[in-house]
Parts: structure tokens; sequence; C-alpha cells
């Protein structure tokens, strides 16, 4: 009789990478420094690379291996993401780093770098297998390739495989060219073309979550899911990248690869099996069924923005705009953000909107996929006292929170039949006590052990830029007269609400617990207390010239403004301060009871997000430990003194 399968998984041990040579192109570069090296080094902490193992770094630079084992010594220091550094380890690495400079056009480098890699190969044992890195710019693979199979480095015992980082082209025509020449040199099966978003174990659970759980998978689909939302916001602008922005904007930089790699995890068929081959064929598939607009459908599907620059209440720039950045035109017409609705047309998705946004200089820096579920019918509450019912949701936050959340609605406890939606949280910190990677780790790994899973096929590149493709030549052809069109630090421009609120739908803006911080009230606060105000907040909207707050009315909330601005009116009605997007006010109402001082007016439509009173005693009384700090935090930022009974209210 055959044993029957364990219930309970148990952890199977990691085997270690194969024995390799790995080739580093682009070794002085920013990618090796920041991602690379620190990935490398947390494979060596973590046990998974074998003793016979060397890299051999390439680049103009004209550096020894002494020298580059400094520089790349000093940058780990750095760039490094474990809590503690171990110079054991890293000495251990660092003694396998070697380095050849030279041009990438000069085929007696190469000669040099072959004569290197083959040494190294044969001192440490490695069978002759050789892993090439192309960490430089997609217009030098051709040549670097030529140079490789020039020199012989093509031929040898063991295996040859190259990672090749992103952008895999420019559009389709470029992307389709890039792949000709490579796979005229190299096998499929040879090439692993990285999205460093694929080493993210949130991205990868999305796999794990449909497919290991009973319960969610035959809920996926349009028959249950009312619509999806991806959205990647990143609060850094373009930094020092301008020039290379310019050439790219969010469509190419996030939407086109990142975000559709995540697409294509949630929303693709069951793989027959984990084999590399199974899943990249659903994901290529998934995303073949992606519609393709018709250029005059863009506008009515896709909002382009670009940040300007912020300023401080007297109108002086505090910081830049994007066109302003170093590097970047001043009538720039690159976007900084994107939001778009698409459809899948295939038996699954047919009907379901997605939609994705993204951008730079956004007022917060969060990755969230929200599933929204299909509303339950209200009639059976019909004669209770509930009118309103949220629809269930599931939220994965990627990053930086971690975590996977569902919502429904639960009775209140009492006498009355009245709802308020709930959450279950799984936050991956409670639960597991893996250090903080790069990413980058488990894409050199599992190049190493040959597993091409995370990698993505020729099918799947051309079907990504198909879909980007009109949209960018509408752009092209179709200057954009409105740009900046949203001031830095805002949630982007307004027109990417109406894309979706049209449709009677809204972005769920998922406040992280470094949003809360930007309060005074709550800088510092302990992250549970965080979440538990966050699963307070109520959603409300306001309309432009609407009062949200009275002066003389008792207080009883606070506010924090999602989209939006209002206005704080002085006693004779004007106009004192204005509170923009990301901004609190009302603060106070939720810690005294006392008469409001001043009046607060909605100047735009607002988005806001309200904390009752009533819910900061409940989280107090129930977490009592927090209540000490909220009191001290009152009397230094607010100077208002309060007695215990005044924090938490009696029951
Ligand atoms: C890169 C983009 O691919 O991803 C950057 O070129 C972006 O513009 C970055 O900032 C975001 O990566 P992460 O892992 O920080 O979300």
């Amino acid at each position: 009789m055959q044993p029957s399968a364990p219930d309970v998984p148990h952890l199977a041990d990691i085997p270690l990478g194969d024995p390799c040579v790995i080739v580093l192109f682009g070794a002085s570069g920013d990618l090796t420094q920041r991602l690379l090296m620190p990935g490398l080094y947390n494979l060596a902490c973590s046990d998974m690379l074998p003793e016979q193992f060397a890299v051999v770094g390439f680049a103009l630079d004209e550096m020894d291996d002494v020298q580059f084992r400094d520089r790349m010594s000093d940058r780990i220091r750095k760039f490094h993401t474990r809590k503690e550094f171990d110079e054991t380890t890293w000495s251990w690495l660092c003694n396998r780093l070697h380095y050849v400079s030279g041009k990438i056009e000069d085929p007696d480098a190469f000669h040099r770098l072959k004569e290197v890699a083959t040494g190294l190969g044969e001192k440490h044992g490695t069978g002759g297998n050789l892993l090439f890195y192309f960490a430089v710019p997609p217009s030098i693979f051709g040549p670097i390739t030529a140079n490789l199979e020039k020199v012989g480095f093509k031929h040898g015992p063991g295996w040859r495989r190259i990672i090749i980082e992103k952008p895999f082209g420019h559009d389709l025509a470029s992307a389709q060219k890039l792949n000709r020449e490579v796979l005229s040199h190299w096998d499929e099966s040879q090439i692993y073309r990285v999205d460093h978003y694929l080493g993210k174990d949130t991205i990868q659970n999305l796999l794990a979550f449909r497919f290991s759980n009973g319960i969610y998978e035959p809920l996926w689909n349009k028959n249950y899911i009312d619509h999806i939302q991806f959205n990647v916001s990143e609060v850094v602008d373009v930094e020092s990248r301008g020039a290379l922005y310019e050439t790219t904007g969010v469509l190419r930089d996030m939407m086109q690869n990142h975000m559709f790699q995540m697409l294509a995890y949630l929303c693709m068929e069951p793989p027959g099996s984990f084999a590399p081959d199974q899943i990249r064929t659903e994901k290529a598939k998934v995303l073949q069924a992606v519609r393709i607009l018709k250029p005059d459908e863009v506008p009515q599907y896709v909002v382009r923005g670009q940040y300007g620059p912020s300023h401080d209440a007297a109108g002086n720039v505090v910081k830049p705009g994007y066109r302003q950045s170093p590097g970047v035109s001043p009538v720039s017409r690159t976007e900084t953000f994107a939001a778009y609705k698409m459809f899948i047309d295939n038996w699954r998705w047919e009907g379901v909107p997605i939609y994705l946004r993204s951008g730079k200089a956004l007022w917060k820096r969060g990755t969230e996929i929200v599933v929204r579920f299909k509303k339950a019918p209200l009639t059976i509450f019909r004669g209770t006292a509930v009118d309103a019912m949220t629809a269930n949701r599931i939220v994965f936050h990627i990053q930086p929170r971690q975590a996977i959340e569902t919502s429904f609605n639960s009775k209140i406890p009492g006498p009355l039949m009245q709802l308020q939606t709930v959450q279950q949280r799984f936050d991956y910190a409670d639960t597991f006590a893996s250090a903080r990677a790069t990413g980058y780790e488990v894409m050199i790994y599992n190049c190493m052990c040959g597993d091409a899973t995370l990698f993505s096929r020729t099918d799947l590149v051309e079907a990504a830029w198909r879909i980007a493709q009109p949209i960018m030549d509408y752009w092209a052809a179709t200057p954009p007269t409105e740009f900046p069109n949203y001031t830095r630090g805002t949630w982007g421009p307004p027109e990417a609400n109406e894309l979706i609120e049209r449709d009677g739908r809204r972005w769920l803006e998922v406040v992280t617990t470094e949003v809360l911080e930007k309060c005074e009230l709550f800088k510092g606060a302990d992250p549970m207390f965080l979440r538990a105000v966050i699963m307070a907040l109520r959603p409300t909207v306001v309309s432009p010239g609407e009062m949200i707050i009275h002066k003389d009315d008792l207080a009883r909330e606070m506010y924090l403004i999602c989209h939006g601005e209002v206005e704080v009116l002085d006693d004779d009605g004007r106009v004192s301060e204005t509170i923009r997007e990301g901004g609190f006010f009302g603060e106070i109402g939720v810690l005294l009871s006392m008469l409001r001082t001043a009046s607060v007016r909605a100047k735009t439509l607002c988005n806001l997000f309200v904390l009752d009173k009533r819910d900061l005693r409940r989280i107090l009384r129930d977490q009592p430990q927090f209540a000490d700090r909220i009191r001290q935090v009152a009397n230094e930022r607010y100077q208002v003194k309060l007695k215990n009974e005044q924090l938490i209210g009696t029951s």
C-alpha cells in the first residue's frame, strides 16, 4: 500500500545553487552595488551558495581585483539588508570576487575575461558552468553576445545561462528585434529575463495563496468578483535618474513589466503543475487575452500625469517638479503617473474591470492589490437597522507592509441588528522571521539551479508590449497640454479618480502606519496601536463648499484628507489655512470633549477618513498599554492635559 500524503507540510532542505562562475557585466554600476552584491551576500548568509563558486566582474572602470573588492566591501556595508553585518560571510564572498576591465566592443578584453573565468572555474571546480549577468542597457546586449561567441565562451563543459535585466525593449518592435538578436545566439532555455518583482515573497505568495487554498479558487472569477485594483505608489521622485526616465515613463518603467507580472499571477488559470513552462504558459495566455485598446479608446481608459513642484503656504517652491529635475527637459512630455482600466477578455474575467495605478512623487509608498467581491443583496436586511453593506474584499499588501487582509461584515454586539466591516489579517512579520531581502537573491539562486519559473519568456514579454503599444502610440501622437497635472506629494491627478468613479467605484486608499505617523498624534506610536487605528478609520465623501466642522460644535472626531483640499475659516469666515491631501485636522476633537474653535470647509470634492472619538476610546480601553503614551503626546505636542477617564471614557 502507498503511504498516504501527509496533511501537515514539512519544510524541505534547501539545496545549494549549482557550482558556477558568475560573469557580471556592469560590475561597477549602481545595480551591482545596491542590489546584486547584497543579493549574493544574502545567499551566502543563508548558506545557499556552493563552495565551488566565484564572480568575475567586467566593466569599463580601471580596477584590479583588490580595488574591486575594496569598493564592494565599502558599498555592501551601506546596502546590505540584514540586521547585523557578518564579516566572516562577507570575507568568504569577497575573496571570490574578481575583476576584468575593458570595453564591450574589445575582443581582447573578452579574451582576458575568458582566461580569468576559465581559470576560476578550474580553481573552484565549477564544472565549467557559467552564468552571465547582463546588468547593462539593452543596446549592448548584442555586442556582448557577439564577443562572447567570438572568444569561444559558448562552448566547453557545463551549462551557460544568461540573466538579462529590464528594460527588455522600448516598445513592441524593439523587444521583438532584441528577442531575435539574443535568440540568434542562444537558446530560449538559456535566457533568464529578470523582473525583480517576481523575487518578492509577497508576489510569489499570490500563486501559493490561490492554488493551495481550496476556499478561494472557486470564487476567483467574473461570477463573484466585481473588480480588481493594482496600486503601486512611490514617494520617491526620479532622483538622479531623470535622463533615463525621460526615455521611459511610468507605463514602460512600472506597468508594462512589474504590474503586468502581478496581474498575470493574480489572474492566470491554474497551471497543470508548478513546472516552469506550465506557469509561464499560463502567464503568457492571460496577458494575450487582455483587450488591446484602439487609439481613440486610450483617453477613455488611460490617464497620464506628471508631477509639478510642491509649495509652502507662502507659495515658495519646497521641492521641484519633474521638469525641474536634472536631465529632464523643461517641456518634458514624459508621464510620471498612469491609471489604466483594462479588461481581460477570457471566460474567467470577461466584463470584470481591472484598474491599475502607479506613480512617482506620490503621498505614500505602498503596493497593494485589492480584489473586490460582488455585494450581497441588502433586501434580506429590510426592516432592520442595516441600511448599507460593504462588499467583501481581499487586500494583498505587497510592500512595504507585507500582509493579506480579508474584510467581511459582522454584527455589532447589542440588541439591534447592526453591521460593521471587520478584518481578518495575516502579517508576514507576525508569523515569519525571515530577513529583509532585495528580491535578487531568489532570482540569482533560481537561475543557478536552472529553474526559469520566475523569469519571462519571449511570448510574455511581447504580449506585455502589445498591450502597452497603442497607449504609447496615442500618447506620442497627442502631446499632453495639461502637464504638470499633479502636485508632488499628492495622490496623483484628479482624472485618475474620475476614471474609476464614473463606474461607481473608488480606489481603495490603503492607509499605512507610515501615513498615520505623519500626524503628530501618531508619530512614533506602536505599530500595533496604529494598525488598530487604521482599522477604525471610516471613509466619507464631502462636496465642495460643504462644512465639515462647525465652530462651537462639540468635537467628536478627527480627519485625514485622502483626496482634495479643505479650508480652515477664522471668526470672520476668512480662509486662515488650506490643508491638502495627506493632511490631518481636528485631532484635539478625538482627545477632548470641547467645542470646536474654528470651522473647516471642503474647498474641493474631498475623500476623507474619519476617526471617531468612540473608536479611539475603544482601542485604548482594549489596549490600555497605549493610553499613557497618547496622554504624554497630547501634553507635549498639543499642550492638552488629559486624565485617564477623559481619554478612554468609562465603558
Ligand atoms: C524599478 C523602476 O524597476 O522598480 C524604478 O525602474 C522603481 O523606477 C523600482 O522605483 C521600484 O521597485 P521596488 O522594488 O522599490 O518597488
